[in-house]
Formats: C-alpha cells, sequence, structure tokens
C-alpha cells in the first residue's frame, strides 16, 4: 500500500551493527537523492538488544530514540517503514512481527537462515498490503548497473561466461572473535554472507543462473576464541580462553548455467588474505567482455569490437552522469567523482521509499520472491557439495 501524498514516513532500523548503522545512514540521506517528491522521512528509531550500540547509532544518524527490544519499533504508531538488520537467523521473527504490525520491511541479505525460513516470509509479505524487499545493496552500484545494461543491451554480443569471486579476510585471522557468522549449517558462512550477493549480482547481470555443480566447501579455522563483550560486525575485540568450534564455511566454489548457456564460476572465501573485501566479476561475451572490481567502485572496464585494430583490448571506464545512480544522486554528480559501497546504501534506502510512497523512480529493491530464489540458489550449491559436486538444478523464479 504507497503512502498517503503529503504524509511522513517514519523509518527506523533493527540492529545497530555494522550494517545496521549504514541503514541508519542511508534513510538520513535518502531525501537528499534526486528530486523533490518524496514524502517527509523523519528518523524515528534504533533497536538494538545491545542498548549502548542503539544509542550511539541514534545519535551519530539523527534518529529520535533509541530501543532494545525490536518490538518497541513493531508497535510504535509513528513508524512506518523498518530495515531489519541483525543475525540471518533473528530475521525471519522479526519480519513477520513487523509485517503482522502493518510495517514497510526491507531485510538484509540472506532473507533467511533456510529456504522454509524464506518460504514463510514470502507468504508473509503476501498476506501483507505492505511493501518487503530484500537489500542487495550491490544492484545499486553504478558501475554494475552500467555493465549490467551493456550486457542486457547487446553491446558485448551474448554472454559466454561470468566468473565471479567475493573473497574478504575478515576470517583470516584465528584470533579473530567468534560470531554469528561462524555458526550455522553449512552454506550459512562464505557462501551466505558473501556468495549471496555474488550469485545475485550474477543473475542481475546476466540472468537466471538453472544449475549448480562442482560445490565444494570448506573450513579452514575450525574453533575461534569466544569475546570477552559484544562483537560488532568482523571488529577485532577482547577474547576468553575460550573457544567454540566454527561449524560452517569459510570458503566455496562451485559452477553454474545460466538460461542463456553461459557458463558461471564462482568462489567465496572469509579467508583471503590481502582481500578486505573484493567482489570482482568479468562477463566475457562473443563480441565483448566487461568487468568489475569493487576495489575500484567508481570504474569499470569494457573490452568489444569498436576499437581501433591498433588499440584493441580493454578500456577503463569512469563513472559519469549518464550511467544509472550518477545525475541527482550524488552530491557532487561530476564526472569521475569517486563513490563507494556506502553510497548504495543511501541509494537503496532511496529506492524503497520510493516504492513504498509510490513513487515510480528507480528500480525498485528485490522482492521477498528474489530472496527466497537467491536462497534455493545457494540451497543448490550446498547440496551439490553434499552431493560430491553432482549438478543439482535450481528452481526457477
Ligand atoms: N548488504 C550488505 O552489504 C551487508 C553488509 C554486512 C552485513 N549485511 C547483513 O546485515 C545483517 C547484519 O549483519 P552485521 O554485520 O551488521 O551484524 P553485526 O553482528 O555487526 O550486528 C548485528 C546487530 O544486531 C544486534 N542484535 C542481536 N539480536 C538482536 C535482536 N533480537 N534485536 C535487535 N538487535 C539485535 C546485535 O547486538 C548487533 O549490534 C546480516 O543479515 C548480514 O548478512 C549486509
Amino acid at each position: 500500500m504507497a503512502a498517503s501524498p503529503g504524509r511522513l514516513l517514519g523509518t527506523a532500523v533493527i540492529g545497530a551493527g555494522m550494517a545496521g548503522r549504514a541503514h541508519a545512514a542511508g534513510y538520513r540521506v535518502a531525501p537528499t537523492l534526486f528530486g523533490a517528491g518524496l514524502p517527509v522521512v523523519r528518523l524515528v528509531a534504533i533497536a538494538d538488544v545491545n542498548a549502548g550500540f542503539a544509542a550511539d547509532a541514534a545519535r551519530r544518524y539523527g534518529f529520535e530514540r533509541a530501543e532494545s527490544d525490536w518490538k518497541a519499533v513493531a508497535t510504535a504508531p509513528d513508524v512506518d517503514v523498518v530495515s531489519v538488520v541483525v543475525a540471518n537467523p533473528l530475521h525471519r521473527e522479526i519480519v513477520e512481527g513487523l509485517l503482522d504490525a502493518g510495517k514497510h520491511v526491507l531485510c538484509e541479505k540472506p532473507m533467511a537462515p533456510t529456504v522454509a525460513d524464506a518460504e514463510a516470509m514470502v507468504a508473509a509479505a503476501q498476506a501483507s498490503v505492505r511493501e518487503a524487499a530484500v537489500g542487495f545493496s550491490f544492484r545499486r552500484s553504478p558501475a554494475i548497473s552500467a555493465i549490467r545494461e551493456q550486457v542486457r543491451g547487446g553491446a558485448i554480443g551474448r554472454p559466454l561466461a561470468f566468473e565471479g569471486h567475493y573473497w574478504c579476510d575478515y576470517g583470516v585471522d584465528p584470533a579473530r572473535p567468534m560470531s554469528w557468522r561462524y555458526q550455522g549449517r553449512p552454506g550459512s558462512g562464505a557462501l551466505a554472507d558473501i556468495g549471496s550477493h555474488t550469485v545475485d549480482v550474477a543473475e542481475f547481470v546476466c540472468g537466471p543462473i538453472v544449475a549448480v555443480r562442482g560445490a565444494v566447501l570448506s573450513t579452514v579455522v575450525t574453533e575461534r576464541p569466544v569475546p570477552v563483550g559484544t562483537a560488532m560486525g568482523h571488529a577485532a575485540v577482547e577474547v576468553s580462553d575460550v573457544r567454540e568450534p566454527v561449524t560452517n564455511d569459510d570458503q566455496v566454489a562451485f559452477t553454474a548455467t545460466f538460461a542463456s548457456g553461459a557458463t558461471g564460476t564462482f568462489s567465496a572465501s572469509r579467508v583471503a588474505f590481502g582481500h578486505p573485501n573484493t567482489l570482482a566479476f568479468t562477463v566475457l561475451g562473443e563480441r565483448g567482455a566487461a568487468t568489475f572490481d569493487l576495489n575500484r567502485p567508481g570504474e569499470f572496464g569494457v573490452a568489444d569490437d569498436t576499437a581501433p585494430d591498433a588499440t584493441p583490448g580493454y578500456r577503463q571506464v569512469l563513472v559519469r552522469p549518464g550511467h544509472p545512480y550518477v545525475s541527482g544522486g550524488f552530491a557532487m554528480d561530476f564526472p569521475a567523482m569517486g563513490h563507494g559501497q556506502n553510497d548504495f546504501f543511501g541509494l537503496q534506502a532511496r529506492a524503497f521509499l520510493e516504492q513504498v510512497a509510490g513513487i515510480e523512480g528507480l528500480p525498485r529493491c528485490a522482492s521477498f520472491a528474489e530472496g527466497l530464489h537467491n536462497l534455493r540458489l545457494l540451497d543448490a550449491v550446498v547440496a551439490s557439495a553434499h552431493a560430491g559436486g553432482a549438478e543439482v538444478a535450481v528452481t526457477p523464479l
């Protein structure tokens, strides 16, 4: 249901950890992006079981109050739109509670810890008249969106292959504290945490994946110290002598087939030494290629058959007005101004608020059905690993 014109939209964020703060910053900046027309956005509440985290985030991003129980957000009459940015196993209960209470919900990826949970969340969203979306924030990258336009528009010809990897080093040090990220069933580790982004980007650019095979999951740091206090995100904190087992994957690799016939090769690692945050991919087409690396988010590479014979090869394209999201989307929308992953959360918040307000503007956020599809794809990877790398079909969206 769209917000009525002229009304206020009260926003809240549940979870004031690493990504929760990015959502809070996103709602703060959203009204400054693009033209007028958005209802007045009120920054109402940040909720976190850690009252200190909630209070700090509320103060930093200008939200009116801090709560220590998400139910206070669900029952608040001045809150319309809520981001759910807590550990994945907590998403379902909170999302269902919020939809039940009549809130619009933007839930972080991966949408849920299991396909069954995600199916229940899709049903809850279908039973609600409110908007429900999943935060695949890389869809807001100007460079990734520009590559998508090139590929979908046929500029590099039929895509033949997609190679994508998301390599992080947040888990490479065995002294880093145990957290919710390291506990769960196989596939809930690197695959769900960062691999979920890569497969979403792959499908965003090249269309649906229909099968996966050759999957290998591995855990290389088998136990971690329990923190003395509270761990946020990937931060190093004081740890105790108590160690707990890591129960999910540090690394994953697999291959895939797209509906177009293109071949995919994927890997994700949270123990990739020297790679703090490398989401990178290349699309090889019949008449060209395109490449992206999150370490240089304001540019992408293109090779095509329009280059002169004497100077063929990749061109470095610096993101500029004319590429998606740039004109009006950045405070200074000059060519090659540079931007990064934090900016994607502002663009995503703007898109979700437009969606809630019934404004036809930015592309809509990923639906819960798409979030479920993403989980089914990850589940197929896990099934392939359990079956010694056998091919597993992916249920279409
Ligand atoms: N889109 C992205 O780029 C991106 C990046 C990082 C994380 N994420 C996603 O965001 C979510 C959170 O990840 P994170 O890195 O911010 O985790 P985090 O551990 O840094 O923060 C989670 C926060 O939730 C709080 N919390 C725990 N139980 C709670 C409850 N019942 N009610 C309210 N708050 C509670 C914790 O105190 C903590 O502050 C995950 O789903 C993750 O996959 C997305």
